[in-house]
């Protein structure tokens, strides 16, 4: 695709698109199709403390993560190449090393064996491991998963985390979703569900005629419902003021493939510029576990903060539980059920498609047409 390009307005038709989370359990699309030269979170940058071995499963590799003595993280399979203790088990040692728990080898931040402590202290070939390659950034620490040289340039603009006070940005959030990332994505690019799901918190029957809006630019699929003197929906009366109890609202997110998204929900005055209102951007970081299981790391930063930093603590804090309840509470037992029942079908389920898929069916096609290019 070329340059920005609406794809979708108002009630044109949805494209016909394949949903590869809809083959059933038995089918053999149905084990999840990744992408693997790509970004994905593996935590947040405060989630990983010096000294600590810290064992994740991404695209169904057991990773460990830890820091090396200049500060930077590492990321080595989690997996010994001699009888596959996990290396999680084992302890950090001095000089980036980490030593196997059941029988010694240590291994070096990159992966190599650098001891091996019995008889003639030979290190074969294959007792190195894999190494991936690590940053961090926006707060956040990235892993790429793939063969293809890993570009720092291509981690997706998180910058509205950067060096933001902290009463302004709520404290990371964290669930697993026992469900395939993709249905966590179409349920974040769907916003209509915001209306039934999450009403009165996060919408409200106002917000439900709202007209969908799809642009592309390259990769990146955004979708907006905004809508225009509407009532404010709960979350945003909270951070604002009795002026906006009706307002335009700005309801508008972005997907950088292969999983991760940002929100923009504001509200204005009346008429007046979105720039005027105030609001927050809406973190949402999946990262497939397994097949049927997700890392769900979110987060929120307000922005033009209207009201004052004693007020500010309550609402970063009311932000987070009432994000936490939201997805905790109300999407991902739909989600986690839709799983469930797509499973028990037996044969492929076929999603009919409504106006409001618009946008879940031009991110399904730019994901399905990137994962096919690497799979060629
Ligand atoms: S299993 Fe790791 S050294 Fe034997
Ligand atoms: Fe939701």
């Amino acid at each position: 695709m070329s340059a920005k390009q609406s794809a979708t307005s108002g009630f044109q038709a949805v494209e016909k698109v394949e949903f590869p989370w809809s083959k059933s359990g038995n089918a053999p699309a149905a084990k999840a199709r990744f992408l693997r030269n790509a970004w994905y979170v593996a935590m947040f940058s405060s989630d990983l403390a010096d000294g600590q071995l810290v064992r994740r499963t991404i695209l169904n590799e057991p990773i460990l993560f830890f820091r090396r003595e200049d500060g930077g993280v590492a990321a080595i399979i989690d997996r010994c190449s001699h009888r596959m203790a996990p290396l999680s088990m084992g302890k950090l040692m001095p000089g980036d090393r980490v030593q196997c728990i059941y029988h010694g080898l240590e291994f070096g931040a990159d992966g190599r064996c650098v001891k091996n402590p019995h008889g003639d202290c030979n290190i074969p070939k294959a007792a190195h491991i894999k190494s991936f390659a690590v940053v961090e950034k926006h707060t956040l620490v990235w892993i790429w998963m793939g063969d293809k040289p890993a570009d720092p340039d291509t981690i997706p603009d998180y910058s509205c985390l950067d060096d933001k006070p902290e009463l302004h940005v709520t404290q990371p959030g964290y669930l697993n979703v026992a469900a395939n990332y993709e249905l966590v994505v179409d349920n974040l690019l769907d916003l209509s569900h915001i209306n039934y799901v999450h009403a009165g918190i996060l919408g409200n029957a106002d917000t439900v005629a709202a007209e969908v809006e799809v642009q592309q630019e390259g990769n990146t699929v955004t979708v907006s419902r905004n809508c225009k003197d509407a009532e404010t929906p709960g979350i945003l009366k909270m951070m604002s003021s009795a002026e906006y109890e009706r307002g335009d609202q700005w309801n508008s997110i972005s997907w950088f493939a292969p999983s991760n998204l940002v929100l923009e929900f504001g509200v204005s005055k009346q008429g007046q510029p979105k720039e005027s209102g105030t609001g927050y951007f809406a973190i949402h970081l999946l990262t497939p576990e397994t097949d049927r299981t997700t890392h769900y790391h979110y987060t929120a930063a307000r922005y033009n903060v209207l009201t004052d930093d004693e007020k500010n603590k309550k609402i970063r804090d009311n932000i987070y539980e009432m994000r936490t309840f939201a997805f905790a509470d109300q999407d991902v037992p739909v989600i986690e059920a839709q799983q469930l029942i797509m499973d028990q079908a037996g044969d492929s389920v076929k999603p009919v498609l409504l106006n409001i898929d618009a946008g879940p069916a031009r991110y399904q096609r730019v994901l399905n047409r990137l994962i096919d290019a690497e799979s060629n």
